[in-house]
């Protein structure tokens, strides 16, 4: 009991270190924003009227949801459309090489970047604007947004908090969902294929050197090549929140942010489920990254393919659920809510969006976050 009180005892004094670093960091940004509102006294967790674990668990939705909408961001700077609709993004013309290579995957997909970025932007302030209307600490990462961003034509050039240029996209998504035998919930060793092998590749042009000697008309492999893997990590992100929502939901007290985390997460589904039927556009390739020497490998699966890689098949195969004694049964998974937080800030380190990130606070704090989220408890 006393090992247990000093290891909270530890986080929550570190917790309290950040939050007022931070807090120096962004006084100037933050203003008299809803991020002031939600900032407990010092070193003091607040959850204001909401049950600590609700708290928590929306906590690090929050920060899930500001990491999306920084990648988001940088996607459609580069490969979305102009609007107003999304206060904050900054489009500046795009980068018409790099959404003709998208478009290869589908004409309409500029729109759907924009739209879901707009999306991500929506769930994020939505989330940190319920936290603070029940007086519960809200989540601001601004000031670690130190990472260089493309310095390609179109996007702003803004710092950011994630990178697309080093990804890792697993793409066990793609056989997961393929798949009828195997869920990772029953069965957390067996290894779903990939459906692509990206490693170490760039989702966004660079810089002007990656979409050199293309046309919109005809871009080159290697401007494709950015563009399918943007297309895959697309998916690869949206059925992480897919999981996420329902993993959590099952840990929260109050029916209203049950409500929330119910209302928000399919809609992450219906972006994955979106993704993954263009990423199935991608056309065969090969390409090796001038930059870095990594390789990587498109083949077409629209034709000839086993079921589990067959591009087609976009509605979830049905899988054993809880226990093979069930029937086979058409699902999101995983759903295991069991350090379901940890899970998916893992997924997001390892897929390479921190690279670059040097301020070890950074991964201190969110690690924080997974963990209050992963202990909290639903009250009776
Ligand atoms: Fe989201
Ligand atoms: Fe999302």
């Amino acid at each position: 009991m006393e090992q247990v009180e000093s290891v909270v005892q530890k986080r929550t004094n570190r917790r309290a270190f950040l939050r007022n670093g931070a807090l120096a960091a962004g006084a100037a940004t933050v203003g008299a924003g809803l991020i002031a509102r939600g900032i407990p006294a010092l070193g003091e967790e607040t959850s204001g009227h909401l049950p600590p674990g609700d708290a928590a668990i929306l906590r690090f939705l929050a920060a899930a949801e500001i990491i999306e909408t920084d990648l988001w961001e940088q996607y459609a700077e580069l490969g979305g459309v102009s609007t107003k609709e999304v206060p904050g993004l900054k489009f500046t013309g795009g980068n018409p090489l790099y959404t003709a290579a998208l478009q290869i995957l589908d004409g309409d997909m500029p729109q759907y970047i924009t739209d879901n970025t707009d999306d991500e932007f929506t769930h994020q302030h939505f989330i940190n604007a319920y936290l603070a209307s029940k007086g519960a600490e809200t989540v601001d990462l601004s000031h670690f947004a130190t990472i260089p961003g493309s310095t390609a034509k179109g996007s702003s050039g803004k710092k950011r908090l994630t990178n697309l240029m080093n990804l890792n996209v697993d793409t066990s998504y793609w056989t997961r969902y393929r798949i009828d035998s195997e869920n990772p919930d029953l069965d957390p060793n067996f290894v779903f294929p990939q459906a692509v092998d990206i490693d170490n590749r760039t989702a966004i042009p660079r810089s002007d050197n990656d979409t050199a000697g293309s046309t919109v008309a005809n871009p080159t492999d290697h401007l494709k090549a950015i563009a399918f893997t943007a297309g895959f990590h697309f998916a690869f992100i949206e059925q992480g929140g897919t999981s996420l929502y329902p993993s959590l939901a099952q840990r929260v007290t109050s029916r209203q942010v049950l409500r929330i985390l119910l209302s928000i997460g399919p809609t992450e589904t219906m972006h994955f489920q979106t993704w993954q039927d263009k990423a199935g556009n991608a056309t065969p390739l090969t390409d090796v990254d001038p930059e870095t020497g990594a390789t990587v490998t498109f083949k077409d699966l629209t034709k000839n393919q086993p079921e589990s890689l067959q591009a087609n098949l976009i509605m979830p195969e049905p899988c054993p659920f809880l226990s093979r004694k069930f029937p086979i049964c058409s699902i999101i998974r995983p759903t295991e809510t069991k350090g379901a937080a940890m899970g998916a800030l893992k997924a997001l380190t390892d897929d390479g969006l921190f690279i670059g990130q040097k301020d070890q606070r950074f991964f201190d704090l969110l690690r924080d976050y997974a963990e209050d989220a992963d202990e909290a408890q639903r009250e009776e």
